[in-house]
């Protein structure tokens, strides 16, 4: 666990940073975004204590890190550094194995721990590690960068942009690969990024700063949906209904209790449902083959016919996808319903285009800082 503590720092009579308080729970990544000039990168070198703070101070584990000694403190945290700045003359082993020959480890270990690492950040050892960094690509220089980070695999690690500066599909892979390493490391960290994407698609927990100041701390869903001000609404961006779709799962939205009715005996059952009180609720036709249709009871009681209305449910999905690959579905069908269906002892869901409609229009229609319940 990192605990910042009222960190500051002032470059003489400028305060680059002002009072910083914030805490990353162990095996968490910590997004920290916000414009150029911000103080990220003042934040972040404050942590490894390559910036003295001018104030306040953070807790690593409990521990303030004024009592650990520098060089064990830096070893314990791997340091991505904007724009990866990789040693130019050295070798790429050379460059991966900074920290551990620091550390004392003899060459045996040393290069067998550069092979395994550029094996994690998938880069052939054979082809790769006796090249200098101009020999390779910018993405390529990148995983060795944090290769290089997390040689003598560290707890902590701090990444300033690490992924900036490739094209979009290189920097894809690796936000990919990268999430794959940390569902096994489970290492804390904090990561520096411009790009609001980037930052809900990695993070945990999303640092908003501006002008050296703390704006907003929260899980990714919680900003999305209860951005604190119009700074925070602005960064997130004028597609902040389509982030949403990208972040909540179908389960979290869709009918679990939707009646079933068959589809022989659908208008006398469909007149109980409605008898009953029932209102505005999807409605799922099954008939003697196990083939799925639905409507929506409002449609019925607006005068229509159920054979007029019932259509077919025909696409499945299962309760973890993102509701944005339901909604692609929806359009790529021409549909308008979903069947969810997750392991055998859970209750297969409905999600239907309406029920989409509503749970973002109730997140994005409250205005900035009104708290929404998701
Ligand atoms: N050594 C220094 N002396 C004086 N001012 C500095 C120093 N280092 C940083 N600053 C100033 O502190 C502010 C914050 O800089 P910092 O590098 O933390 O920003 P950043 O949020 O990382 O920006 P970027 O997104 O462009 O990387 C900037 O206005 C910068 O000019
Ligand atoms: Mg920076």
């Amino acid at each position: 666990m990192i605990r910042l503590e009222g960190i500051g720092k002032e470059f003489g009579d400028f305060t680059a940073v002002k009072e910083l308080s914030l805490e990353i729970p162990e095996g968490k990544t910590c997004v920290m975004v916000g414009p150029s000039g911000c103080g990220k990168t003042t934040t972040m070198r404050m942590v490894n204590r390559l910036i003295e703070p001018t104030r306040g101070t953070v807790y690593i584990d409990e521990q303030d890190y004024k009592k650990k000694k520098v060089e064990i403190l830096r070893r314990d945290i791997g340091y991505v550094i904007q724009e990866v700045g990789l040693f130019p003359h050295r070798t790429i082993a050379e460059n991966i194995s900074t920290t551990p020959k620091l550390a004392g480890w003899d060459d045996k270990k040393i290069k067998k721990r550069v092979d395994e690492l550029l094996e994690i950040v998938e880069l052939n050892p054979e082809e790769n590690r006796n090249k200098f960094p101009r020999q390779l690509s910018g993405g390529q220089r990148q995983r060795v960068g944090l290769a290089r980070a997390m040689a003598a695999d560290p707890p902590v690690m701090l990444m300033d942009e690490p992924f900036a500066a490739v094209d979009p599909i290189t920097r894809e892979n690796l936000q990919n690969m990268f999430l794959r390493l940390q569902r096994k490391m489970k290492k804390t960290i904090i990561f520096v990024t411009h790009d609001i994407n980037e930052a809900i698609k990695m993070g945990d927990q999303i640092a908003i700063l501006k002008e050296g100041e703390l704006v907003q701390a929260d899980t990714p869903e919680e900003l999305l949906a209860n951005p604190k001000n119009q700074f925070v609404t602005d960064f997130i961006g004028v597609d902040r209904a389509i982030k949403i779709l990208d972040l909540f799962s179908t389960d979290e939205v869709m009918w679990t209790e939707a009646p079933v009715i068959s589809k022989k005996n659908m208008q006398e059952e469909a007149q109980k449902l409605i008898e009953k009180g029932e209102k505005g609720i999807p409605v799922i036709v099954e008939d003697e083959q196990g083939n799925k249709f639905w409507f929506d009871l409002d449609e019925l009681e607006s005068g229509q016919s159920l054979e007029e209305i019932i259509r077919p449910l025909e696409i499945t999905l299962e309760p973890t996808n993102s509701i944005k690959l339901a909604m692609a579905r929806m359009l790529e069908h021409n549909n308008d319903a979903v069947l969810i269906i997750g392991d055998d002892d859970e209750e297969p869901g409905i999600l239907t285009l309406k029920g989409i409609r509503n749970y973002v229009y109730r997140i994005c229609a409250s205005d900035p800082g009104e708290k929404v319940e998701i």
